[in-house]
């Protein structure tokens, strides 16, 4: 059966293995470090049912390679592994004990037999200074970064291959190589029904 997004069965453990893992508060020294990196240590996520939602829409292939810049406790990072066809996805996370939530929930799915977890890969480093070259798919919940980092990650983004989709939960200003081709509605941690900009390099 090819892996499906929406999979009740999915969705059960994904809530299951997070259910008392607590990301929201970081060690003095790592909301520091992020900070220094020019970002926001700012914590919230995408809700399961409208990650479901956006990787139906995204719905990538073997073929893809999905980045999630700043990927937390890795719920959705690991969602898009285990729900759907894609070649790899890579969690970029700068927040130490926030990576290894993620290689935890990464472990609980493989000791549970979930074989696709192996498709994810974690990353503890900096999401503005990480290598896009194989991105097909990027998406970064950015709400809360300075305007500075925005816009660097807008030229880091550009750098990518023509036909990148790239999936922002803050408005860009993007220039015209970065078409905003839709707006979604979808339901986060802090607001339900947030607009959420897919843009694509062209
Ligand atoms: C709002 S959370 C998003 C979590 C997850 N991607 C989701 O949407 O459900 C943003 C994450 O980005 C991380 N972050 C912020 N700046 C970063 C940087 N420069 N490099 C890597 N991660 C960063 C934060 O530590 C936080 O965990």
């Amino acid at each position: 059966m090819p892996p499906r997004p929406d999979d009740p069965a999915l969705l059960r453990s994904l809530r299951r293995w997070t259910r008392d893992v607590w990301a929201y508060d970081v060690r003095p020294e790592e909301a520091e470090r992020i900070r220094r990196a020019g970002s926001a240590e700012t914590y919230g996520e995408i809700q399961i049912a409208a990650a479901a939602r956006l990787l139906a829409y995204l719905r990538p292939k073997r073929r893809d390679v999905l980045y999630d810049l700043g990927s937390g406790r890795g719920r959705f990072a690991l969602h898009a592994a285990l729900g759907t066809a894609v070649g790899r996805v890579v969690g970029v996370e700068l927040a130490r004990s926030r990576h290894s939530m993620a290689v935890a929930l990464r472990e609980a799915a493989r000791t549970e037999g979930w074989r696709r977890a192996a498709r994810l890969e974690l990353r503890c480093a900096d999401l503005l200074r990480v290598g896009l070259g194989d991105a097909t798919i990027v998406y970064c919940c950015n709400t809360a970064f300075p305007d500075a980092a925005l816009e660097r990650l807008v030229r880091k983004v550009l750098r990518c291959r023509s036909g990148t989709r790239f999936v922002s939960t803050a408005v860009l200003d993007a220039p015209r190589r970065l078409v905003l081709e839709d707006v979604l509605r979808l339901d986060m941690t802090w607001r339900r029904r947030s607009k959420t900009y897919v843009y694509r390099v062209t």
